[in-house]
């Protein structure tokens, strides 16, 4: 199996200062479920900031840069265990597509000041 990965990370004031009371900004970096599992967390910005972090991630497995595609259009999903996942859509779908990747894997971790994220795609 061919893999590629990439990894990203985010500082948690600076994500913050990005979105907070920002709902436009939000809706355009987050998909509706991204918002609502972050939102109902006590640290809300850190969730965000390793979301954040994975999208990029995503981008530079795909050896893509800032603006391939929208940033809703890389999600990440959570299962019930906790494990986070990512799930492509539209623009960010197709061009997976065209690199022959069938599924990611994703690791994330955050604490009260930086958020990463790794994604490996196969
Ligand atoms: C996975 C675990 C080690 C996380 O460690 P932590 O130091 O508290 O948190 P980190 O900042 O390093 O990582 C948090 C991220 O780990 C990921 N994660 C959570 N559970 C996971 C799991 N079972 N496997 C892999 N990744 C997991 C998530 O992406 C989470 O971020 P998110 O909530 O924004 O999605 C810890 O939650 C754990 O032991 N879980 C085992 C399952 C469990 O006990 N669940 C009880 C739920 S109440």
């Amino acid at each position: 199996v061919r893999i590629r990965v990439g990894v990203d990370v985010v500082g948690v004031e600076r994500l913050e200062r990005l979105v907070r009371d920002d709902e436009d900004r939000q809706r355009e970096l987050f998909t509706q479920r991204e918002l609502d599992y972050c939102s109902g967390k006590r640290r809300q910005y850190e969730h965000m900031a390793v979301r954040f972090a994975a999208k990029e991630a995503v981008l530079k497995a795909m050896g893509l840069g800032l603006g391939a595609c929208g940033w809703r259009e890389i999600e990440v999903t959570r299962a019930e265990s906790g494990v986070p996942s990512i799930v492509l859509h539209g623009r960010a779908r197709a061009l997976a597509d065209e690199r022959g990747i069938r599924s990611w894997r994703l690791t994330m971790t955050h604490t009260h000041r930086l958020a990463e994220a790794i994604a490996v795609a196969l």
